[in-house]
């Protein structure tokens, strides 16, 4: 892990006469050389359009595409390349389910359960299908320090509840939840179980099939990938059922006037030229993970947050929020000092060119939930060492100083 700074380009950056600390990994991660070198190899030597041409340029295209599907049912343990589907996002894979599972999933009087942990793109898409089939949305609450309450979700449960989606690691709290114990809970009353997985397979290996989940989303960029490309992992049988999101050239079988007949997936939900390129730069960031070793990627990154947390709460006037610890916590601390606008917190450490998010992290029902208006959030990727966390704690310093002569 010690090797892995001189991977990203990026970090050789200064911000303000200062060296880049870079702790906004949950916003979108950073992108070693290895990444950036398949997309330019892709342009360089195998671009074509895929699946269309007879020819070995498209042939040597298409086949470095559906490498990369197998790369990420290899990194997510998936049964097949073809349980999973590309997307732009997770935001998208959340908004397919919603368009295209959900309907034939709810209907009037059948219930949503969500927890108030998620993320804006884990509610929104669910209240408009909420809206458009008079179902009912329903959130489940938290424990004190931010883990999803089992005794609630198990409340909340009852026969009626048909879509069960919630964050696999929290964005703001940076929580893990159970997500076996859920997708058993869920199984139990005939629901499905969606889990939103953007915060969490940079972090700790994802085995889809030993968490039993029905649907599994997460985006590229979030694991050192490119943005544009992202994942749906979708069990096969629900997969055939489904009906694609959109329409158009590549995910046809045969095309009448009036009708016309689909690929099989997870093809038919690739409508269009797909993003060939991000794909690509997906699967070389997907290697990169595997060659670091995701268990050690989880050992350094805990050791490092158990050292951040310790170091936050030495820091008279700040507030931790969720667990007061760093091995409860997946590569987020959010945070509020007393008496200062979250906002002038992450302005003036910009100044010091350490770069951390401040706001409602797209979690508004959250930041309510817990009575905030808004928090600082720092979050740690590979590349994070002890100096950054000691140049965040000494800008925090700063910032304390700052307002107390104000
Ligand atoms: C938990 C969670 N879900 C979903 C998203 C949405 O990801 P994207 O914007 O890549 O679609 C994010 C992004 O921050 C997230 O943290």
């Amino acid at each position: 892990m010690k090797t892995v700074r001189s991977d990203f380009e990026i970090l050789k950056k200064t911000i303000n006469n200062q060296p880049l600390t870079y702790l906004d990994t949950a916003a979108t991660s950073q992108k070693p050389n290895q990444v950036l070198a398949a997309i330019q190899n892709y342009y360089l030597k195998d671009n074509a359009n895929v699946h269309r041409g007879v020819y070995t340029l498209s042939e040597q295209a298409t086949q470095a595409y559906e490498d990369a599907r197998t790369k990420v049912g290899h990194f997510l343990n998936a049964p097949s390349a073809r349980n999973i589907v590309f997307t732009r996002s997770t935001t998208e894979s959340l908004n397919w389910l919603a368009q295209s599972f959900g309907p034939g999933q709810v209907e009037a009087g059948d219930e949503i359960l969500l927890t108030y942990l998620e993320h804006h793109s884990n509610i929104v898409p669910w209240q408009v299908l909420a809206q458009k089939t008079g179902a009912k949305l329903k959130y489940v609450g938290l424990t004190e320090d931010g883990q999803v309450d089992l005794v609630d979700f198990a409340d909340q449960l009852t026969t009626k509840t048909k879509i069960v989606s919630f964050a696999h690691v929290s964005n703001v709290l940076g929580t893990l939840a159970p997500v076996k114990k859920m997708v058993a809970m869920a199984h139990e009353v005939g629901a499905r179980v969606i889990v939103d997985g953007a915060q969490a397979v940079a972090h700790l290996p994802v085995d889809v099939q030993d968490l039993d989940v029905d649907f599994y989303a997460f985006s590229g960029h979030k694991v050192y990938g490119p943005t544009g490309i992202g994942v749906l992992y979708g069990r096969t049988e629900l997969l055939e059922a489904m009906e694609p999101a959109q329409y158009g050239g590549e995910m046809i079988e045969k095309v009448g006037l009036e009708s016309s007949t689909f690929q099989p997936a997870p093809w038919k939900f690739e409508a269009g030229t797909p993003n060939i390129a991000g794909a690509i730069g997906l699967g070389a960031a997907l290697d990169y993970m595997q060659e670091l070793g995701l268990a050690q990627v989880s050992d350094y990154e805990t050791d490092l947050m158990e050292e951040t947390v310790t170091k936050l709460l030495a820091i008279p006037g700040l507030t931790l929020y969720g667990p007061q610890n760093g091995h409860d916590r997946y590569g987020v601390a959010a945070f509020n000092l007393a008496g200062v606008h979250p906002h002038d917190v992450a302005t003036i450490l910009d100044q010091e060119g350490v770069e951390v998010r401040a706001g409602h992290h797209c979690a508004q029902p959250l930041m309510a939930y817990l009575g905030l208006p808004a928090t600082v959030r720092v979050s740690l990727g590979v590349y994070n060492n002890s100096a950054d966390i000691d140049r965040l704690c000494a800008g925090l310093h700063q910032v304390r100083e700052y307002f107390a002569n104000d």
